[in-house]
């Protein structure tokens, strides 16, 4: 057992912050007993890790992360998404077939993630069954958590980034039989890229996978108008992007659709209906001029909806810079929608963030008693004077003005993580 000590302050539900002062934050085996402004008797004597007036906030959740889009962060982002995925994205994880580069490559996203408090992840890899397991074992060496995916395409892709169906599943299967046990916080995920890049057979195959042994299910939903209009051309048999993944069996509670930037009632109602996870990447939406994504419209239909970087369409590793845009993407979206739909709160974008995408995970991204003690130490001491701020305006100026530097400690599962070699 040990205790954090410090500020503590984390959201239990989306509509406020749950503010601790000066109190213990109290583990047992990774798991969260308590907080107590006062150790009770019988925790006294208790290893204590004592960080002063600084703040403990849950570890960051990424649901959506391309990992071999990293060396890409922050270029051809002038561009729209279809141009972009054949100019620079397909081309970059092309590379991936290389096990030098990918060990060399995901070892530097494990440190960015790490330096940056992302505790969870939702991971993208490449088509390559070698660099996917390359890189659940680095992140699994990294002590961060993750699901992470090998990615399947078996049409409208490069003929130098392709594979022909029965190669996508015979792979992804063998990946799975050999990761599945493999590791204590990284599991493998099933990721067929999106619509226009899985044919038919390969994605009910892929279905058929994930029920077999029990996987989640991750893909890209409805991001950007060329993309749509290409589904709706490869699949006139059904009304819709969010049909045809329905119709190939993927839409479950266990599936993280990312994007939903364009989506009619009726797909905000199947969503809702089936239970996906939304991952909600305002960065990227940005960048690649998809358009503002209506995130009230998500949760007032009752639909979870976590963060994603999205990188490399995104460009920022940091949940905390995510949590910002989101907030801006939301007031953008109030403007539009003839000042209807509420921007987001400070703290549903921080739940975003933390519990909400963590709900994907376990119980994750909270500190309610039960949960992982995931956690990060917040020395906000060059952001401004700290007397005269509140806890929650402390950390609304971390999400806004603070960067790594302020990330002075990183826990998983109750174990402090020392930086990724
Ligand atoms: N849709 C299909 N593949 C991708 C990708 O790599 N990034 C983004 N943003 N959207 C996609
Ligand atoms: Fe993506």
């Amino acid at each position: 057992m040990k205790a954090l000590k410090g500020n503590i302050i984390f959201t239990a539900s989306s509509e406020k912050f749950e503010v601790y002062e000066n109190s213990y934050l109290v583990e047992s085996e990774g798991t969260i007993v308590g907080i107590f402004k006062e150790l009770p008797s019988h925790l006294k004597g208790i290893e204590v890790d004592n960080f002063g007036d600084s703040l403990i906030i849950p570890g960051f959740v990424d649901m959506h992360l391309h990992a071999p889009q990293f060396q890409n962060m922050g270029l051809g982002l002038d561009e729209e998404l279809l141009q972009w995925l054949e100019k620079y994205t397909f081309p970059e994880e092309a590379k991936y077939s290389n096990e030098q580069y990918a060990k060399r490559l995901y070892t530097n996203l494990a440190k960015e993630l790490w330096r940056n408090g992302t505790t969870r992840v939702s991971l993208f890899s490449s088509i390559h069954r070698n660099g996917t397991e390359i890189l659940m074992d680095v992140v699994s060496r990294a002590g961060i958590g993750a699901f992470v995916g090998k990615v399947n395409m078996d049409r409208n892709s490069p003929d130098f980034y392709v594979e022909s169906t029965e190669e996508s599943l015979a792979s992804t299967e063998e990946w799975i039989l050999a990761t599945k046990d493999k590791y204590n916080l990284v599991k493998p995920i099933i990721t067929p890229r999106f619509v226009p890049a899985c044919s038919v057979k390969l994605m009910k195959g892929l279905a058929k996978l994930s029920e077999k042994y029990n996987l989640k299910m991750q893909s890209h939903l409805s991001e950007n108008e060329s993309e749509i209009q290409w589904v709706s051309e490869l699949h006139p048999e059904f009304g819709s992007y969010t049909e045809v993944y329905d119709g190939m069996n993927l839409l479950t509670e266990n599936t993280i659709m990312t994007h939903a930037v364009h989506n009619t009632p009726e797909e905000i109602e199947l969503l809702a209906k089936r239970n996906v996870f939304i991952a909600h990447c305002p960065n990227a939406n940005y960048n690649l001029s998809s358009g503002i994504m209506p995130a009230r419209k998500f949760l007032d239909a009752g639909i979870r909806v976590g963060l994603g970087t999205d990188i490399g369409a995104g460009h920022q590793i940091g949940i905390y810079k995510v949590m910002s845009r989101a907030v801006q993407s939301s007031k953008m979206n109030w403007l539009n929608s003839g000042k209807v739909e509420r921007c987001l709160t400070m703290s549903e974008a921080f739940y975003m963030g933390t519990k909400g995408g963590g709900e994907f995970f376990g119980k994750v991204g909270s500190f309610e008693s039960g949960y992982s003690l995931d956690a990060l130490v917040i020395d906000d001491e060059n952001l401004g004077d700290r007397d005269f701020r509140s806890i929650e305006e402390r950390l609304q100026r971390f999400i806004y003005c603070g960067d790594d530097r302020n990330i002075t400690k990183r826990y998983v599962a109750g174990k402090l993580l020392s930086e990724p070699v």
